[in-house]
């Protein structure tokens, strides 16, 4: 694991969605929040217009880079895949856990190794487990999967364990189960975060800051209450504070 979820500062646990299109957008983004954001995270929206050119840039700049590819193919794919994510520096990036225990294994194997050969950080690896679009029927009905939703989750979490995947995708309210389920080592990814401040958008089942570290997620992916945001620093400082009084209100339990 390249990453410990230990004594993560607000800062650290804190993920910037780049969900934009032009070069221009990351290196203003990039520049005016590295130091306020832990990662910057690039996904298919970004990737499919800049393609290297926004990895290469956050890193020019001194952001970190969290690449949403969210792998899905046969073991040897992806294990190349993330070989060259690796050599490009990118030291977290994640893949779905329905591609089974030996994609999974084979390309935490490949990541270390290309890491320990290129002198880059350790991966960390995530994994998704049910795209948060899933609701019952849909899994039922079209994946024909005969477990509820809570039970799925919580097998293909046992699936990333049992792979040396170094945490997971999840909401808040999974992450309260994952926590209970799992050691603290074991990493947890939130998305959906929505500060009582800011609009909902498209986002249907929203946690705030405080809600999402109370729970017991270690990293929070955030993007418009932050990039749409009239000031875009005063935003990324007010979650911060947020997540600080929610850290310390935990160690005050
Ligand atoms: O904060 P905002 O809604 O703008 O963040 C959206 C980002 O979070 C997108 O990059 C999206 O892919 C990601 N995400 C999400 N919901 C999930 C998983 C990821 O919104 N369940």
């Amino acid at each position: 694991m390249g990453l410990s979820n230990k004594n993560l500062s607000a800062k650290d646990r804190l993920v910037l969605a780049l969900d934009v299109d032009s070069i221009d957008d990351v290196e203003r983004l990039v520049t005016m929040l590295k130091d306020y954001v832990g990662f910057f995270k690039v996904g298919p929206q970004l990737f499919t217009s800049c393609a290297y050119d926004a990895i290469d840039t956050i890193k020019r700049l001194g952001g970190e880079v969290y690449f949403d590819g969210k792998f899905h193919d046969i073991p040897n794919t992806v294990a190349k895949a993330s070989s060259n994510l690796v050599k490009r520096g990118v030291s977290f990036f994640n893949a779905h856990l329905a591609g089974g225990s030996k994609m999974l294994t084979s390309m935490v194997k490949v990541a270390k190794e290309t890491a320990k050969k290129y002198q880059q950080p350790i991966p960390t690896i995530l994994g998704v487990t049910l795209l948060s679009s899933f609701g019952q029927r849909t899994l039922t009905e079209e994946l024909s999967v005969k477990m509820n939703i809570d039970e799925y989750v919580s097998h293909l979490t046992y699936l990333a364990k049992e792979s040396k995947i170094d945490g997971v995708i999840a909401s808040a309210s999974e992450a309260r189960r994952i926590r209970q389920e799992f050691d603290e080592e074991f990493i947890i990814l939130c998305p959906a975060i929505r500060p009582t401040w800011s609009v909902v958008n498209d986002q249907i089942r929203v946690v705030t800051p405080a809600d999402a570290i109370k729970a017991g997620v270690d990293f929070m992916v955030v993007g418009r209450p932050i990039t749409s945001a009239d000031d875009p620093v005063v935003a990324a400082n007010m979650i911060l504070d947020e997540i600080d009084e929610a850290m310390k209100s935990l160690v005050n339990i």
